[in-house]
């Protein structure tokens, strides 16, 4: 069985994706600098698994502990989840979003051809497909115009990762654009907790349900959609993990570059979230309608064939299960808090 190299195997996608490989019987060895996650998650990973892995704290900029890793290990594999991923902050802080993002991805390639590694998942996002495409998204539609640095990091280490595949025909890449992740592992010991207000829609709706934010604001409710707010293809986190293995197993059987939606390809609106929740919560959560937030689309969601016809999957949880777990998460995270811990 494949050894897999996880990238930011701590965050939230990452933390559930090492739970999938080790419960689909891969070995991994994991990588994060903990700048947006903590060692609870590794912890928990064990935990759920009742599996051991090498840990590794280290950022990919610094290549010469990164190397480290290579060295130690024998790597079949790489999932490249490490990156920085706040919207916002990359407008004030673009240096920083195209530093971090694209040389840790080419610290990574000249490790991986330095030590023959020539299978790799990354982690991209249907922000790639801009805002002129019609939708449902497609693989196949032009990307690019993307309006923020964070999605211009993604759409750039897209193009990078295709190239490398010129010189290198024998390297399998999968470029795995996801929607709108949401929900957390049922144990309800990962999820996604990030750090002072929140920016998107779900973790704030939890917060809000917990009553540590007084109100939800609703980005506009006069977009041409079904009820005036925006709609999104909110993802099981599960989901995407599982997305990722067989993805994996995808690259035992190709080689070059190729790309896949991770989506439901349902369309849900804020207020079908904030409804959603709670239903599956119990739990009223207060909103106001404000202005529509810069930079955002009316209404997106993927067509996810592709990935059902070549990669056999296809997302199993819906929107109260998405719910349900985020839910789950937030209240253990409470009790948590509330012993102390
Ligand atoms: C979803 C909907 C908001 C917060 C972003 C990035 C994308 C990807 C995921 C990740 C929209 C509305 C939100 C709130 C609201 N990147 N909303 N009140 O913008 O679809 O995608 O995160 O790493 O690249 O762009 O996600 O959760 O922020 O918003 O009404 O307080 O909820 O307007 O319609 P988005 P989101």
């Amino acid at each position: 069985m494949m050894n897999v190299l996880v990238t930011g195997g701590a965050g939230f996608i990452g933390s559930h994706t090492c739970v999938e490989l080790l419960e689909c019987g891969y070995q991994i060895v994991v990588m994060d600098n903990f700048v947006n996650s903590t060692a609870a998650a590794v912890d928990a990973i064990k935990k759920i698994t009742g599996k051991e892995f090498p840990f590794y704290e280290c950022d990919m900029l610094d290549l010469e502990n990164f190397e480290k890793i290579f060295q130690e290990n024998k790597i079949d594999a790489v999932i490249h989840f490490a990156g920085l991923k706040a919207v916002g902050e990359s407008v004030t802080k673009p240096w920083l979003y195209y530093h971090n993002n694209l040389v840790s991805t080419l610290n990574l390639i000249a490790l991986m051809e330095k030590y023959g590694v020539k299978k790799l998942i990354f982690s991209s996002s249907a922000t790639v497909y801009g805002a002129k495409n019609p939708i449902p998204y497609r693989e196949d539609m032009e990307t690019g115009g993307t309006t923020n640095p964070y999605g211009s990091t993604k759409f750039m280490i897209e193009q990078i990762l295709k190239d490398e595949c010129v010189p290198h025909p024998d390297w399998s890449v999968i470029l795995l654009r996801y929607f709108n992740p949401i929900g957390a592992h049922p144990s309800g010991l990962i999820g996604e907790d990030p750090n002072g207000i929140p920016n998107n829609l779900m973790p704030y709706i939890t917060r809000v349900a917990a009553g540590k934010l007084p109100c939800l604001s609703v980005y506009g409710d006069d977009y041409p959609t079904h009820d005036g707010t925006g709609v999104r293809d909110y993802i099981h986190v599960c989901d995407l993990a599982s997305g990722h293995v067989k993805a994996l197993e995808k690259t035992e059987t190709m080689q070059g570059a190729d790309v896949y939606n991770l989506g439901t390809g349902c369309g849900s609106s804020v207020l079908d979230v904030v409804h959603a929740f709670e239903e599956a919560s119990g739990v009223k959560v207060t909103y106001k309608i404000a202005p529509r937030r810069a930079g955002d689309l009316a209404e997106y969601y993927a067509d996810a064939t592709k990935a059902k016809k070549e990669l056999g999957w296809e997302a199993k949880y819906n929107l109260l299960d998405m719910c349900r777990d985020s839910w789950n998460f937030t209240k253990k995270r409470m009790e948590q808090e509330a012993a102390g811990k």
